[in-house]
This record gives C-alpha cells, sequence and structure tokens, in this order.
C-alpha cells in the first residue's frame, strides 16, 4: 500500500456497517429522514417531488395523452419505509417495485401503502442493496433514486445505474434526489457509512453511465442548516438509446 495515497472519501464505505446502521433506526418517517420527521421537510420534499415529476413529463406528451407510460410500472431504490412511493410515485405509476435491504423497512412498507388505501400500488419488494439488484429488462418507465446513492461506492454506482439502463422502457428515465455538498469535494458520513457526493461528482457519474441530464434544480424551503438537495432527470445519452 502507498502510504501517501490519499484515499477518496467512497473508499471508506462499507457496506455491511451502513445495513447495521439502518438496522437500529425507527421504522418510520422520523428514521429514515434523520429526524427530520417532524419538521416540514416531508411535506416540502413531496410537493417539490411532484412538481419536478409533472415538468418532466409536460416534456413527454405522449405519457398523459395516451395514459399508457403514465399507467405502467416505475421503481423505488432505497426505499426505506416505502414513504416516497406512497407520497409521490403512486401517484404516477399503476406499481411501484421498491429495493430495500434493511429487514424492518421493507416490512413496513406494505403497513405504510395499506394506510393510505395504496395497496393495489404496490409491485415486488425485492430485499437487496443496489449493489446487487439488476432490473428486469425494459421493465419500468421510471427509476427514482433518493437519499440512497451515498451508499455506493463510485464504481459500484456506475455500474448500477448501467444495469438500470436496460432496466428502462423505451424512453424511460432515472430520477436521483440527493444531498449535494457545497464544495467540490465528497464527504464521508461514518454515521450511515455514506458519501454526501458534490454535484460535479454526480455528473461525472451520470456521464461515464451513459446516461445525460435532461433537467435538475434545487429543492427550495427545507430546514435550515441541511445540504443542498438536488433533484435530477436523466435519459439515455442518444448514442446509448
Ligand atoms: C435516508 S434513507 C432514505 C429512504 C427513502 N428513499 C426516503 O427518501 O424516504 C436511506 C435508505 O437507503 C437504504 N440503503 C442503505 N444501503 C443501501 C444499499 N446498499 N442499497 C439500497 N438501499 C440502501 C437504507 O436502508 C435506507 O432505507
Amino acid at each position: 500500500m502507498n502510504a501517501n495515497k490519499i484515499e477518496e472519501p467512497d473508499a471508506s464505505i462499507s457496506y455491511t456497517d451502513a445495513i447495521d446502521y439502518w438496522t437500529g433506526v425507527p421504522a418510520t418517517v422520523d428514521g429514515v429522514l434523520g429526524g427530520f420527521g417532524h419538521t416540514t421537510l416531508p411535506r416540502t420534499d413531496v410537493k417539490g417531488s411532484i412538481a419536478f415529476l409533472k415538468r418532466i413529463l409536460r416534456l413527454y406528451p405522449d405519457f398523459e395523452e395516451s395514459g399508457k407510460k403514465f399507467g405502467t410500472r416505475g421503481c423505488d431504490v432505497g426505499a426505506g419505509i416505502g414513504r416516497v412511493t406512497r407520497d409521490v410515485l403512486s401517484k404516477f405509476c399503476s406499481k411501484v417495485d421498491l429495493v430495500e435491504p434493511v429487514v424492518p423497512f421493507a416490512n413496513q412498507i406494505r403497513i405504510e401503502l395499506e394506510s393510505k388505501n395504496l395497496l393495489d400500488k404496490l409491485g415486488d419488494i425485492r430485499q437487496v442493496g443496489m449493489q446487487d439488484f439488476t432490473p428486469e429488462p425494459e421493465r419500468y418507465w421510471f427509476i427514482w433514486c433518493q437519499w440512497c446513492l451515498g451508499q455506493l461506492k463510485d464504481v459500484h454506482l456506475v455500474e448500477f445505474l448501467r444495469r438500470c439502463k436496460a432496466g428502462l422502457q423505451k424512453d424511460g428515465l432515472i430520477f436521483v434526489k440527493e444531498n449535494n455538498t457545497s464544495t467540490l469535494m465528497d464527504e464521508f458520513d461514518s454515521t450511515d457509512s455514506s458519501v454526501t457526493r458534490a454535484d460535479q461528482s454526480f455528473r461525472r457519474i451520470f456521464d461515464q453511465a451513459g446516461f445525460e441530464l435532461l433537467q435538475t434544480e434545487i429543492q427550495q424551503g427545507l430546514p435550515q442548516g441541511l445540504y443542498p438537495v438536488r433533484s435530477y432527470a436523466l435519459r439515455l445519452k442518444k448514442q446509448d438509446s
């Protein structure tokens, strides 16, 4: 080992430490939102995501006119207790599959959806990490990844996004909603063994995985003291589609 080599922040990520951490967190909105569940954050986040999704849908008039795409299957990655599916994705998909490796969270998903009479929207619950998830070919009109991609090392994130490409229907999209650092540097967080990435790092990774940015925006109106939260809508690069 070269003692002078400075390790990248993502080199410190441990997938087992991350699962241990999340398994000890209450399977509640407050738990998956790091104690911000009782603030304005969940409502503001949901409103922002719905507005972002609607704006993207307007770029694809076929979705709304025919209801074809609008009515098909989505995927919620790093889904936690299914908060995003319950409050956002269920409004845009006829079925949602959820990817969540932590057992108590995965077990809570059905309860959350049932509480809002949304069990008919529940597709498959895949109890695996993103690093081990391969979607079936052309299954999804979109894949939503929120507050979870920091759990993957860069190399595994690129591989995950490449596998997702094959899981998208024609013109399918990937949505990412994640914290950004306020600098050009990524930062390791030992609490949940994750990295918070700079906007530039995400853009480099999306490019490496064969995606281009359709739209991006910063979530407005979040409580003070949080990292900036950015949404990205990604489509396949022309030569890759
Ligand atoms: C901050 S919570 C966000 C949950 C949900 N996306 C939301 O916004 O409500 C992070 C989630 O990522 C999950 N997670 C941790 N490591 C993961 C991995 N390797 N693959 C997929 N999900 C992971 C955690 O179990 C947890 O549910």
